[in-house]
């Protein structure tokens, strides 16, 4: 039955986000951050495997596969690199972060020149975890793609403890709870894989354990996730543990005192990414809105859901496109105009936007 929620409007977000995403995924699969912003003119791990696990859920899934395709042959391409890179890391050899995999490809699966903040790392485990919801729907996988996975269970089981960037590509120095999250939940979800070798299904699943124990003894703070381990600071980010990730199913408190800070101190309708934010002066992001959304449905509370959905048709422009950040009111408005002039306008429309947009559409209408 169609729920009322379901008005004209959110029907025609929903389509327009489709429409978007498809006119930005080039024919390699690659899905591009945003197409009127120059430095997201790049495909990232994690933005690709959201938006394909969204656009899988709303039914695209011929977008989501060549999505996963191009993915899967940037890492088979790398598959001597990453041998070496392993070989190096266990024998305790220095790796600058720039030589490990890097975290936005050009269409064409190409590592930029520019510099960057390229060693996330999170983006394979949340690919991962796209690739299990894919099958999870019934869909099939190249079998090079399997292969692939095994490669990152090796790489992501070596270096899942080096300090990396975080979601924001900021604060380097710290095991980020967001990315440690990212790849637990990758490596959970193959580590049941019948389609991956004993031995990768074994260290796919000691590396997962590894990481979640560490998380609940030394990534709390006040009953809730922290920012870092040994941390307390409070991100946005956190929440896709809850949902989409599901990993604290077990934990409802620690899920709950996570929501409700994240609510209260970042947001609601309209979510900063974290208090100290300066990004475009630090805009309120309709995506992480998006994410506490899921959250709220796997809490139960369907109510503030839908009330994020309805929200979110009051976010788009005329052309129903979805910005990444909403202007006012900004955490530091002063810091808005150097970054104009560094890069342009902020994003919009933002793939990774429309993507929340409709896994959120999709997790509501599922009943
Ligand atoms: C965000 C990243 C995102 C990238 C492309 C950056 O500003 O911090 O999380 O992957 O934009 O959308």
């Amino acid at each position: 039955m169609v729920n009322e929620i379901f008005t004209k409007t959110h029907t025609s977000l929903r389509d327009a986000s489709i429409r978007i995403i498809k006119a930005n995924q080039a024919d390699s699969g690659a899905y591009i951050a945003s197409p009127n912003f120059n430095v997201y003119n790049f495909s990232w791990f994690r933005d690709g495997a959201f938006i394909a696990d969204a656009m899988s859920a709303t039914g695209e899934h011929n977008s989501a596969l060549d999505f996963h395709i191009w993915a899967t042959k940037i890492i088979i391409e790398r598959e001597e690199k990453i041998a070496s890179l392993i070989r190096r890391g266990k024998q305790g050899e220095k790796i600058t972060n720039d030589e490990h995999l890097h975290c936005r490809f050009t269409v064409n699966g190409e590592e930029s020149k520019e510099e960057w903040t390229n060693l996330q790392l999170d983006g394979f485990g949340t690919w991962i975890w796209s690739l299990d919801e894919f099958l999870i729907r019934g869909y099939s996988l190249p079998l090079a793609t399997y292969r692939a996975v095994e490669t990152l269970i090796g790489y992501l089981g070596t270096f899942w403890q080096i300090d990396t960037y975080d979601w924001w590509e900021e604060s380097y120095g710290h095991q980020h709870i967001a990315n440690l999250g990212s790849l637990a939940a990758g490596l959970e979800r193959c580590s049941r894989w019948k389609n991956i070798s004993d031995e990768s299904k074994t260290f796919a699943a000691d590396t997962a354990k590894q990481i979640m124990y560490l998380i609940r003894h030394r990534g709390l703070s006040n009953g809730r996730l922290a920012k870092w381990i040994d941390g307390d600071g409070l991100d946005a980010s956190l929440i896709a543990l809850v949902a989409p990730f599901g990993l604290l199913a077990n934990d409802y408190s620690i899920a709950r005192e996570t929501v409700d800070a994240v609510a209260t101190s970042l947001g609601f309708l309209g979510t900063y990414r974290h208090s100290d934010d300066w990004y475009f002066g630090g805009g309120k992001w309709p995506l992480l809105s998006c994410f506490l959304g899921l959250a709220y449905i796997s809490l139960d509370e369907r109510d503030r859901a839908e009330e994020i959905l309805r929200w979110m048709d009051t976010v788009s422009n005329n052309q129903l496109e979805l910005p990444e950040q909403l202007e006012e009111p900004l955490l530091q408005p002063e810091k808005r105009a150097q970054w104009i002039e560094q890069w342009g306008e902020p994003a919009i429309p933002l793939l990774w936007s429309h993507a929340m947009y409709l896994s959120l559409y999709s997790a509501l209408r599922k009943d």
